[in-house]
């Protein structure tokens, strides 16, 4: 059984391109909605509340784990391994498969997420390894006020806010947090047509 977990309803987005591929797939999910946001939490924070979602999958009979989290991928996925002597195919992580998908091709790329993603620079290190320097957007607000249902306004004030001092130099933007494609939507029509907004997912 593969047990997938996000903070909330965010890994929703990954659990329907998952089962896109794998349409039989014993899966069970976990959205820890009693501690989301997660964006906002310390490294710490957030290692405890992944150890405690990897028990309660595990007790429902998980033996694969999906991260769905990208505020945890990016934070603790490395460290976790080692600390817990999991082998690193029992884990999947959502970086690298993103930033491989753009290796051969010459689009200048944005990555927007929760302060926790932004701030561990995962995403700036795994594209220099593609040689591409990445632009960030922190959008500290966005996550939880898609999680607790805001309103459309308040959506687009924290999008609008997030991007009003951005220069557009960049062509692709990625959401690289698992609930922003709830609203993405929202973010192309804020960002206008020269922007292809992508769903790792
Ligand atoms: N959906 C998660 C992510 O991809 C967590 C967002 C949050 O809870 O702040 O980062």
């Amino acid at each position: 059984m593969i047990g997938i977990f996000d903070s909330g309803v965010g890994g929703l987005t990954v659990l329907k391109a998952f089962r896109a591929c794998m349409p039989k797939a014993d899966i069970v999910y976990f959205g820890d909605i009693q501690n989301a946001p997660y964006g906002l939490k310390s490294r710490e924070e957030l290692t405890r509340l992944t150890g405690d979602a990897i028990d309660r999958l595990m007790g429902e009979g998980a033996t694969y784990i999906i991260s769905a989290c990208n505020s945890v991928s990016a934070s603790l996925v490395a460290s976790f391994l080692q600390e817990h002597d999991l082998p690193p195919e029992h884990l999947i992580e959502m970086v690298n498969p993103t930033v491989q998908h753009f290796k051969h091709t010459n689009k200048k790329i944005a990555v927007c997420a929760t302060p926790a993603t932004i701030a561990s620079g995962i995403y700036q290190e795994a594209f220099k390894t593609i040689a591409t320097e990445v632009r960030t957007i922190a959008i500290p607000e966005l996550a939880g006020a898609i999680e607790f249902g805001a309103s459309l306004s308040e959506i687009e004030r924290c999008i609008h806010t997030a991007f009003v001092d951005i220069p557009r130099d960049f062509d692709t933007l990625l959401l690289s947090c698992t609930h922003y494609p709830f609203v993405q939507n929202i973010f192309e029509r804020l960002l206008g047509k020269g922007i292809q907004v992508c769903n790792p997912a």
